[in-house]
């Protein structure tokens, strides 16, 4: 039987209790015809505070080997600086593994109610993932004097460009032929302008795929007020994190908003994460809606080839929310959507 190697990654706050959510679905939906091995990591904020560092100085080499990692969430605010505790862990895997691509779809699941008006939206964000404004180059000078300078550059280079419009390109072909890119070339006169350029010289090779440039603030707008107009849309790293939180917002929540940060060359393992965070708020309540965590589940085995278990988890999430399990922030246990998503699964 088919065996894949699943590095888990739970992390800080509800990133346990998603994870583990995600895991039991997944376990029971490989039980027919292919199999998980996962192992456990505990690299986290209390493993930093530990030992001083968010995962071994060899963590990246020993994700290497695994076929895909399954992450919670990675922060703990109150006791690590995020600024460090994502350097230390979340970030460098989407950079050393070249997961370029990070995906993510909006769309209202079955019996969800979303704060729009608008009801039959799909939209699958496309967000560079390894460069642009996450590039970490900068630095800070005469620090804590009246005189102090921070410097933080975009980085955008021809190549990382290019694959993600290429990766989105080959997307939008695949779903409703439209392509959504983001910029903000009227006011970045520099890296937003070339990625515009790179867009319309790949659009050429891409005839049948109908692409649009947008400016981000009318992006945001137009995901409130028509995003049933929209299909695939790319955006830089940092336009990209906003919009999704924005597209988690328009689809019910972050409990509803799932990604997967893909390598699409195959040459390291790519990594399926919710987007939300670890959200020390709610952390200690056992109210953390797992269905993020879960739909980022069904994304790993749509990566790893498993299509029809991919496509029962969905169908298993979706028979539950259809019952208004899960749909309302707060009102069922993380335990509890659990368990149902585990009775609808077939
Ligand atoms: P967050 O996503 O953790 O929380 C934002 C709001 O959404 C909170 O009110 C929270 O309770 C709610 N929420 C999030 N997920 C939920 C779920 N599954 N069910 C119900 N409600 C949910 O964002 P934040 O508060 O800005 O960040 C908290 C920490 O997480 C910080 O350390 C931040 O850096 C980190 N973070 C990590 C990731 C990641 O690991 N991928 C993503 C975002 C934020
Ligand atoms: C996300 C998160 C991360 C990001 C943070 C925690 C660094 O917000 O995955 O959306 O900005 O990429
Ligand atoms: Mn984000």
């Amino acid at each position: 039987m088919k065996t894949y190697s699943i590095a888990l990654i739970p992390g800080d706050g509800i990133g346990a209790g998603v994870t583990e959510a995600a895991w039991a679905v997944l376990e029971k939906a490989a039980a027919r015809g292919f199999r998980l091995e996962g192992k456990t990591f505990p690299w986290s904020c209390a493993f930093y505070k530990e030992t001083g560092a968010m995962m071994p100085a060899d963590g990246i080499e020993t994700l290497r080997g695994f076929d895909a990692i399954l992450l919670g969430a990675v922060g703990w605010p109150a006791e690590v600086p995020d600024a460090v505790s994502l350097h230390g862990l979340l970030l460098p895997i989407r950079k050393a593994f070249v997961q370029y691509a990070n995906v993510r779809p909006h769309r209202l699941l079955l019996g969800v109610q979303g704060p729009l008006r608008a009801e039959n939206f799909d939209i699958l964000c496309i967000r560079e993932n390894t460069e642009g404004e996450y590039s970490g180059a900068g630095g800070r000078v005469h620090q804590g004097t009246l005189d102090e300078v921070a410097v933080e550059t975009s980085i955008f280079t021809r190549a990382g460009v290019e694959r993600v419009l290429r990766f989105s390109f080959e997307q939008a072909r695949t779903r409703r032929g439209k392509l959504a890119s983001v910029t903000k070339s009227n006011a970045q006169k520099y890296s937003m302008v070339f990625w515009d350029e790179i867009t319309r010289l790949l659009s050429a090779e891409y005839p049948d795929v109908e692409v649009t440039s947008y400016h981000i603030d009318a992006m945001a707008a137009r995901m409130v007020m028509a995003p049933e107009s929209l299909d695939v849309v790319v955006a830089s790293n940092l336009f990209g994190d906003i919009l999704t939180d924005l597209g988690a917002a328009i689809q019910g929540g972050l409990g509803f908003a799932a990604s997967a940060n893909i390598n699409p060359d195959g040459t390291a393992p790519s990594m399926f994460e919710p987007v939300h965070g670890s959200a020390p708020d709610i952390a200690h309540l056992g109210i953390a809606n797992p269905i993020a965590a879960i739909w980022s589940g069904a994304m790993m085995l749509d990566h790893l080839g498993e299509h029809d278990g991919a496509r029962r988890i969905m169908a298993a999430i979706e028979r539950t929310t259809a019952q208004g399990v899960g749909v309302v922030p707060g009102r069922h246990k993380t335990d509890a959507i659990t368990a149902a998503v585990l009775a609808a699964l077939d």
